[in-house]
């Protein structure tokens, strides 16, 4: 009996030594990189998985100001940047209004209308509001079988734009929220430092609650959202979220992470005949394993997410290929975030974005390596940011 105390205390002990070395990072203006980006990096260096890792707790802790709204949540959506007719954006803290239908739908669903929705996609051929078209062109499908309900199987995987602070702020100051402003470019763009974006994927629930249940039991973070379905009805319900890159410009090529569900097998497949369970093919890397069973140890509201893995420096040569199976599905045997993203350019002559496809035998290609700088002759380049593909025309 005697014996057994210690044990416990020294247990004890090791897990509050573990919690702390782990919690050591502290989560205050992160997005500003406390202030010192030379010492941020220094520390991300020792471990890039475990900094991305922290920038993502940190991103999804309750907002300091808006408890309601993790971190990520107060980003500005890119639908909210590149507006339709090119007009200048809102400042930055402020949202465009829910349309009266969403507002209506949500009463009638029981939903919280003044909570926040994301706007996943607009569906209807044509529009630049694209949720469920992949860079490759495809969509990704939910599993025809349980546990996907027979009411979302016929659904499509959804993603969503959205940007920091600093980021936003770039991009209003040099007038490149619309094609004009891109189309006026004498030079490459730069980035400040504190730039940040993210992607996410998101499955579509509604208003199934056995669904959202479950999603709930395998550790999906819900969100109230909606979309305009191919016909142009505003579709309103529960979403789940299935992936999350997230990047920021904490090094000159960017830093490239991504994060998903552990779950997400069950409820996506390939476009193969029969579809098979849509895995990751790219991680996670050796060096995101550990970390990922050290982090959902300590999280639980994030114990089902793990890191894929960190790009960040053009010269280094691993990991090479990268991607989420959520928002690269079909093309993770050709994805390298960093080589894709370093092809971002504009021709102001032409008036047209630099085209990453390479041409090859039985099907397309993407860069998995930085291109040369003469392939971008008469291109400014945007500093890797593609998502500038949205800006619209000033009409
Ligand atoms: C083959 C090219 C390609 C690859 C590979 C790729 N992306 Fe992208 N990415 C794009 C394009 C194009 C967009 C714009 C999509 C849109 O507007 O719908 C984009 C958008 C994004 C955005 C939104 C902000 C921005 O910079 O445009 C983020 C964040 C992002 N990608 C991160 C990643 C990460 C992380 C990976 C790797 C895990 C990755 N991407 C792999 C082409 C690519």
């Amino acid at each position: 009996m005697r014996r057994t105390i210690p044990i416990v205390v020294l247990s004890v002990l090791s897990g509050l030594a573990q919690a702390q070395t782990s919690n050591a990072f502290n989560c205050n203006n992160f997005l500003k990189f406390a202030n010192d980006p030379g010492t941020t990096l220094t520390t991300f260096k020792q471990s890039p998985e475990t900094m991305a890792w922290n920038w993502f707790v940190c991103l999804n802790q309750p907002d300091a100001t808006q408890a309601s709204l993790r971190v990520w949540e107060t980003f500005k959506p890119d639908d909210q940047v590149y507006l339709l007719k090119g007009a200048e954006p809102l400042p930055y803290s402020s949202r465009e209004n829910l349309p009266s239908q969403v507002t209506e739908l949500a009463q009638q669903q029981g939903m919280d209308p003044k909570g926040l929705f994301q706007f996943l996609g607009n569906d209807t051929p044509g529009s630049p509001q694209n949720g469920i078209q992949q860079v490759d062109g495809l969509a990704l499908k939910m599993s025809p079988n349980p546990p996907v309900p027979p009411s979302n199987k016929e659904q499509l995987v959804r993603f969503h734009l959205m940007m920091g602070e600093d980021t936003f702020n770039f991009i209003v100051s040099n007038g490149i929220y619309n094609r004009d402003g891109l189309a006026k470019l004498t030079s490459n763009l730069s980035f400040p430092a504190t730039a940040w974006e993210l992607k996410t994927s998101w499955f579509w629930i509604g208003t199934n609650q056995d669904f959202k249940s479950q999603l709930v039991k395998d550790g999906y973070y819900i969100s109230q959202a909606y979309y305009v379905n191919s016909t142009g009805q505003y579709q309103v319900g529960y979403a789940a979220l299935s992936g999350m890159h997230v990047i920021n410009k904490l090094t000159e090529d960017w830093v490239w992470t991504t994060f998903e569900n552990r779950n997400n097998p069950k409820y996506t497949v390939t476009n193969d005949t029969p579809p098979k369970p849509m895995t990751n093919t790219t991680g996670p890397t050796e060096a995101a394993k550990p970390v990922n069973s050290s982090f959902q140890q300590q999280y639980s509201n994030l114990a089902q997410y793990e890191l894929i893995g960190v790009q960040y420096d053009q010269n280094r040569a691993e990991p090479k290929l990268l991607a989420n199976s959520q928002l690269e599905s079909a093309f993770q045997g050709t994805s390298s975030c960093l080589a894709c993203h370093s092809t971002a350019a504009y021709s102001t002559q032409k008036n047209t974005f630099f085209s990453f496809n390479i041409d090859h035998t039985g099907g397309i290609l993407y860069p998995t390596s930085v291109l040369p700088n003469e392939d971008f002759i008469g291109y400014q380049k945007l500093d890797y940011v593609w998502s500038l593909k949205r800006a619209q025309w000033k009409r």
